[in-house]
């Protein structure tokens, strides 16, 4: 019995090691994307663009972010927190940087609480994906 018991925990233990974001899995399908498209016009675009036309706003224009330096883009001041960091953008940093701007930064200006689910900031990180 005991053993068993370790061997349903093992199980339910990868099984939730192996479920992350449908992005990570590599789901970033039209639906995802259209989710994403959602979910930044609801959550995002009052302070960012995501249009390489448009310019900066309250926050950095975000056309490109995913391979992009952190804190880096031309024309933008960030927050000294943001604008030392060093690193890239990469699906996982941004999705991680969603779910909780101040702690993965402290002390940014992007005062945006996170969101908390995480196929919401897998679909924004797949709908960026997408903005060139
Ligand atoms: C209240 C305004 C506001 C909201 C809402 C907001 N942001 Fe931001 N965001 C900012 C500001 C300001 C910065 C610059 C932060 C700094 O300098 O510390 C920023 C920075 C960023 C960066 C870093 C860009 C770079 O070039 O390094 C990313 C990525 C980002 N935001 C994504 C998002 C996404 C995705 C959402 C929606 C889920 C969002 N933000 C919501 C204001 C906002």
């Amino acid at each position: 019995m005991k053993r068993l018991t370790v061997l349903l925990s093992l199980g339910l233990g990868l099984g939730l090691m192996a479920a992350p974001s449908a992005f990570a899995q590599g789901r970033c399908d039209a639906a995802a994307r259209q989710r994403g498209t959602q979910l930044f016009e609801a959550r995002c675009a009052i302070c960012h663009s995501a249009d390489h036309k448009a310019g900066h706003q309250f926050g950095p224009n975000l056309a490109g972010v995913l391979g992009r330096p952190v804190g880096k883009v031309k024309g933008f001041e960030f927050s000294k927190p943001m604008g030392d960091a060093g690193g890239a953008w990469d699906a996982a940093s941004l999705q991680a940087f969603l779910e909780a701007p101040s702690v993965v930064y402290p002390g940014t200006a992007m005062a945006f609480g996170g969101m908390a689910a995480a196929d919401e900031r897998a679909a924004v990180a797949c709908f960026l994906s997408g903005r060139k």
